[in-house]
């Protein structure tokens, strides 16, 4: 489905991604971990051709994507739908029409500037916010949102989309427990019930073990790890995050002695949900 290979990024000298190279066969949810500056950002943004690559390229489907230009190029991005921790919504805008500008793309320009939308896409947005229990939500003014529902205002843009995909760099970063739990709880669901792939990076490793298939452990802009959440050991969280007196608790959230003795947690994560 995706591939790709040896993708690398470089800002002048520094190698922010070294040649990741990494098949997708299917749609699943992946979950990317590192520390901070490990590069898990700017490899969601050359999947999503926000940043162009250095080097390498990213196969979808037969299609390079690396090279696409212009309205192929945007064509892409809305295969790809992006999330991002600060929820990047215009918060003077009420939400429907903040959902109705994941339509943007295949808008005409006057369309757009007359703020005019077909009926049928103000239903299905209507409908996509229903799904994500905040249709009540819909005429408010997105800043008067709490997080974790601007963070589903922002999910229900990017399904307007129709993505093959969603990449989401840190979507719960900013929220608390029970609203970063919503949210992933929505992005399971769409993974599970539409087929389609996420993947999510995410700054604690407690969410990338209890919501995701595969999990990708990032470090100094290579993948140091790519498997199931039960094979995360303590040494290899430690390998991910680097080792010793730098492995800050606070950082991954997880109690590093409870790992081993949650062997299961693909199970947990299909319970959970
Ligand atoms: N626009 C840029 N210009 C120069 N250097 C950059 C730029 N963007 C990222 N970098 C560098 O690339 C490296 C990887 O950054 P990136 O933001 O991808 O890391 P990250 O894993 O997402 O970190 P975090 O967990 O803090 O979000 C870092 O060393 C960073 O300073
Ligand atoms: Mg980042």
């Amino acid at each position: 489905m995706l591939e790709i290979d040896a993708l690398t990024k470089r800002f002048g000298p520094n190698t922010a991604v070294d040649a990741v190279s990494l098949t997708f066969d299917k749609p699943a949810m992946i979950g990317i971990i590192g520390a901070s500056g490990a590069g898990k950002s700017t490899f969601l943004r050359m999947v999503n051709r926000l940043t162009d690559a250095t080097e390498g390229r990213i196969i979808f489907e037969g299609t390079d994507v690396t090279a696409l230009k212009g309205k192929a190029r945007r064509g892409w991005q809305s295969r790809c739908a992006m999330i991002f921790q600060q929820f990047n919504l215009v918060p003077r805008m009420d939400v429907v029409s903040n959902v109705l500008h994941g339509t943007l793309n295949r808008r005409s320009t006057l369309a757009t500037m007359f703020n005019v939308y077909p009926e049928a896409d103000i239903h299905r947005a209507i409908e996509i916010l229903d799904r994500l229990g905040i249709a009540e939500q819909a005429p408010k003014r997105a800043e008067a949102l709490s997080g974790g529902q601007q963070q589903r205002v922002a999910i229900a843009r990017a399904l307007m989309q129709d993505p093959a995909m969603i990449l989401a760099d840190e979507p719960i970063a900013s929220l608390d427990p029970m609203n970063a739990q919503i949210v992933m709880d929505s992005l399971r669901r769409i993974h599970e019930e539409d087929g389609r792939m996420v993947i999510a990076n995410l700054h604690t490793l407690d969410t990338a073990r209890r919501y995701c298939d595969r999990v990708i452990g990032m470090r100094h802009g290579r993948v140091v790890f790519d498997g199931r959440p039960d094979q995360l050991t303590v040494g290899v969280a430690r390998d991910i995050y680097g080792a010793g007196a730098d492995f800050s608790e606070s950082a991954t959230s997880t109690d590093l002695e409870t790992l081993d003795r949650q062997p299961d947690a693909a199970a947990t994560a299909k319970a959970f949900v």
